[in-house]
């Protein structure tokens, strides 16, 4: 299998995943259900979850449990922090995924709800299916409940809000905000993936460090592609953190700093992968790949 076949696969594996863990549509509350079913389904490049499925992939350990649960979590929290994201009251976007946003297709209380839901889905997820490993459940638990919290993934959400408009943002307010609404999903994603391997500490360790970096990449191309790519292709509406006053690599440091310092993180990230034991070949390929792309 070539890295773009395995890449198909993983998606594939996620996606039945999803289908499963999450309540049918046809059950009560119908439309809860069918809003959240929505956004999960809307499709998006489900980088997370592969990256769960590919870290326990590097370990052949006899104790591994199946990463799919652990990787459809992943995703339910960040689907979750996308609806809320695009929320009139947030970043007020009208598009995601190639569809309309969630609270344009329903309504904007149906939109908060399946966040919520979403949300909590995931720990669900997580306690049911590693109940008969309590400690890996307890484990996973806590990585993904530190990166979606306060501390991370909506602390960083906060000051990316109270950075807008603020021209006084530097480097270092950037970097907060980085590190914490977009790289701390992506260091728990590697690190969910090696404990389920059961990976040595060290191991999973060199994952958090390796998805911190990645992390850091994934969102100052996100941002380069914000100021230059077009709404087609993108899925979501291109030019809006210009519009938003937001603080962005792109707005404090220009494109070409931009650009430069993606590649620098995403050097870094692959260094780290290096070290790590098994075959990194797919995951380096899949680090690569994030800085030339397009959407
Ligand atoms: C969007 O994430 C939000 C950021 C952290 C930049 P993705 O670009 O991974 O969005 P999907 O999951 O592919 O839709
Ligand atoms: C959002 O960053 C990161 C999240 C935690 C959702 P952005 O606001 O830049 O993400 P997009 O561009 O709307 O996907
Ligand atoms: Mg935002
Ligand atoms: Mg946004
Ligand atoms: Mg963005």
């Amino acid at each position: 299998m070539d890295h773009a076949e395995e890449l198909r696969h993983l998606v594939s594996r996620v996606e039945a995943g999803i289908d499963l863990l999450l309540p049918p549509a046809s059950e009560p509350s119908v439309r809860l259900h069918e809003a959240m079913r929505y956004s999960m389904t809307a499709g998006g490049k489900r980088l997370r979850p592969v990256l769960v499925l590919s870290a326990s992939g590097l370990f052949g350990g006899a104790r591994a449990a199946d990463p799919v649960p652990a990787a459809v979590a992943v995703e339910c929290v960040h689907t979750y922090s996308l609806v809320h994201d695009d929320l009139p009251c947030m970043d007020n976007d009208d598009l995601r995924r190639g569809r309309p946003t969630a609270h344009r297709a329903f309504d904007e209380a149906t939109a908060i709800l399946a966040g919520d839901a979403l949300l909590t889905r995931a720990f669900g997820i997580l306690s049911e299916s590693y109940a008969g490993d309590p400690a890996l459940a307890v484990s996973l638990v806590s990585e993904l409940a530190g990166a979606a919290g306060s501390r991370r993934l909506v602390g960083g959400q906060m000051e990316d809000l109270l950075a807008e408009r603020s021209p006084g943002a530097g480097e270092d307010a950037l970097r907060f905000i980085h590190l914490n609404k977009t790289a701390a999903m992506i260091e728990a994603s590697l690190a969910m993936g090696g404990l389920c391997a059961g990976a040595p500490e060290g191991a999973v360790g060199t994952l958090r460090e390796a998805g911190r970096e990645l992390g850091l990449a994934f969102q100052v191309v996100d941002d380069i592609l914000d100021a230059t790519a077009d709404t087609a292709t993108l899925g979501k509406t291109a030019g809006k953190d210009a519009r938003a006053g937001k603080a962005t690599y792109v707005s404090v440091l220009g494109l070409e700093a931009a650009r430069r310092v993606a590649r620098e993180r995403s050097d870094r990230a692959i260094e780290a992968l290096r070290r790590l034991p098994g075959d990194s070949g797919f995951l380096t390929w899949l680090a690569e790949g994030l800085v030339g792309r397009t959407h």
